[in-house]
């Protein structure tokens, strides 16, 4: 039998570090104590044990190796395969007419990230995509197009180019397009992180659409302006409201710009928070949106939430130290691109640049496992 090694093993072994390299014999082991371990470790084996000194070092790192790669999807380049799906296949067939977009360091497993599933959704004029709910969070940030609409629970929102959709776990939702135009949004799910707890529950509703109780875009009006019905309780794990319109954060970063100090790591940058305790808006995914005003160079930055953007306005770069050197991500908008946990990178912008991005660093804060470098400064956290 051949000696064991498992998979993670083998990945930090491509990537380590001196100091990460597991030590499986030392220089003073002989070859005869070599094989006695090997014939103990094929033992065990039977019986479905493993040493934990042969696998240590690529189960607890010293700091995080990401098995994500940086990446970035052209919008040019992928919406022509996306509108072939719409002639291939209607959304009533598919269920989800969505084209994954898989990181290229974990393909065939549904994620851009190791804990979050992204793609990109179809829904052509008069299509409907069918209620259903799912253990899993959800968020829609709309790449192309205006006017189709996101119901969930009774309300229905209608969407713009760069609105933040929310559909909260465990939600009736539907979606349907009475525009004249094709809407192309951004999925982006923590199912990864629902199985790999083994959480993941879903069921269809029997109707293609729920009924409405409510009129459309009543929440940011009811939630938003600092009142509650008395006696309010909100049991949901996410934000009340459901649809952060692209025009009132993009007035709000504008003002921000003029009269707040510029962060040297992200400029201006706002996260959506749930306006009813200040949390972010969905349990497990934080989202952001932020500006880089013309011709900024940002001062490098890492996190320990490897981070997946939409620009919506603007052109520029990101230059991510990748271990295997520099990789430059020549962005523009519509386009997607991923920064992998614990990689240091900057951002350049051409013009004013407007950038979605979104990150499991809800999930992470929550379990005290956050961490951020800002420059050459200290490692800070958790928060
Ligand atoms: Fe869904």
């Amino acid at each position: 039998m051949g000696k064991i090694v498992c998979r993670q093993t083998a990945r930090i072994q491509e990537h380590a570090t001196p100091t990460q390299k597991p030590v499986m014999n030392s220089p003073q082991t002989s070859r005869a104590e070599q094989e006695v371990r090997q014939d103990f470790y094929n033992t065990i084996d039977q019986q479905s044990m493993t040493p934990l000194w042969e696998v240590l070092a690529g189960l607890v790192t010293r700091e995080p190796v990401s098995q994500a790669r940086p990446h970035l999807w052209k919008f040019d380049d992928v919406r022509p395969h996306v509108m072939k799906a719409g002639e291939l296949i209607t959304a009533k067939e598919a269920e989800r007419r969505v084209l994954v977009l898989e990181n290229p360091g974990l393909r065939g497993d549904s994620r851009i990230t190791p804990s979050l599933y992204a793609g990109l959704q179809l829904i052509l004029p008069g299509e409907v995509a069918r209620a259903h709910r799912h253990t899993a969070s959800a968020l829609r940030f709309i790449i192309e197009g205006n006017g189709a609409y996101t119901a969930v629970d009774g309300e229905k929102t209608i969407m713009e180019e760069g609105d933040f959709v929310i559909t909260p776990p465990w939600s009736w939702h539907d979606h349907g397009n009475d525009s004249d135009q094709p809407m192309i949004w951004m999925d982006g799910l923590d199912v990864p992180m629902v199985n790999i707890f083994e959480t993941s529950f879903a069921e269809n509703l029997a109707e293609d659409e729920q009924q409405l109780s409510r009129p459309a875009n009543y929440s940011p009006d009811h939630y938003s302006h600092n009142m509650l019905p008395v006696g309010y309780e909100h049991t949901r794990k996410c934000s009340p409201i459901f649809n952060y319109p692209y025009a009132r954060t993009r007035e709000t970063l504008e003002r921000m710009a003029k009269y707040e100090e510029w962060d040297p790591c992200h400029c201006v940058k706002v996260q959506y928070t749930n306006p009813l305790d200040g949390s972010y808006a969905m349990p497990t995914i934080a989202t952001f949106m932020q500006l880089l005003p013309k011709g900024m160079t940002t001062t490098p930055y890492r996190s320990t939430d490897g981070m997946i953007y939409s620009p919506v306005e603007g052109a520029g770069r990101t230059i991510l130290r990748a271990p295997e050197g520099d990789v430059t991500l020549t962005w523009g908008p519509k386009d997607v691109f991923v920064i992998p946990s614990w990689m240091a990178h900057h951002h350049e912008s051409d013009g004013d640049a407007v950038l979605f991005s979104f990150s499991d660093r809800a999930a992470q804060r929550k379990l005290g496992i956050w961490r951020e470098q800002r420059g050459n400064g200290p490692v800070a956290g958790p928060h």
